[in-house]
């Protein structure tokens, strides 16, 4: 596979789990790689793992600094962006009754708002580039009504919307944006 060659894609909670395999299969097709997350010694151990093609930075999605702060060093350390995969997420276990306002908050701050904060951020980089791809992690949870999900479901359907706003917005400036909605996987 070549199809990625001299692309850079940054892949946030890329230190384990499906953000792992993803850094793993984008290498794999010629991508130079940013893994970030807020695990720092599993994000730099997969980088590692990963070869010379690959880097590793901590950043905590939430913070539009952190945001910043990678999108400038990829482009220091690549020279420009050209993808950006929005994996990184958090996970609830509550019926909607019992879970706490605090913790519906911190799942959407996560799961939504960093993609968000994500997408706005790189959007000017991918165009700097001529274009590029944003790929949004969702879930069959942001597809239909899944029981134990209410902060989960609700930020998945939220991710699920943000992509169609972003994917008519952005087409014009040669930026596709999709979403994509994984089934029960089994990972840490
Ligand atoms: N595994 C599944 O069954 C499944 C199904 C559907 C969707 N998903 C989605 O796939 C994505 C990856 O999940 P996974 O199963 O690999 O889980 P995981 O917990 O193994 O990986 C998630 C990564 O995100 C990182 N992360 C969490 N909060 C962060 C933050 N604030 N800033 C930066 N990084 C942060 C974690 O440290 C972790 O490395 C998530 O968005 C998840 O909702 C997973």
């Amino acid at each position: 596979m070549s199809e990625l060659s001299g692309k850079t894609v940054i892949i946030t909670g890329g230190a384990r789990g499906l953000g792992a395999e993803t850094a793993k299969q984008a290498v794999a097709a010629g991508a130079n790689v940013l893994i970030t997350d807020v695990l720092d010694e599993d994000g730099a151990a997969t980088a590692a793992e990963l070869g010379e093609r690959a880097r590793y930075r901590h950043h905590d999605v939430g913070s539009e600094q952190d945001w910043a702060d990678v999108v400038a060093y990829a482009q220091a350390e690549f020279g420009a962006v050209h993808g950006l995969v929005n994996n990184a997420g958090i996970s609830t276990g509550s019926f909607l009754a019992d879970e706490s306002v605090e913790h519906f908050r911190k799942v959407l701050d996560t799961n939504l708002t960093g993609v968000f904060i994500g997408m706005k951020t790189v959007v000017p980089a991918l165009r700097e580039a001529g274009g590029g791809s944003v790929v949004n992690i969702s879930s069959a949870a942001g597809l239909m009504g899944l029981a134990l999900t209410a902060g989960y479901g609700a930020s998945k359907w939220g991710v699920r919307g943000l992509t169609k706003i972003g994917a008519v917005e952005l087409g014009v400036d040669r930026i596709r944006v999709n979403s994509v909605h994984p089934g029960m996987t089994y990972t840490r």
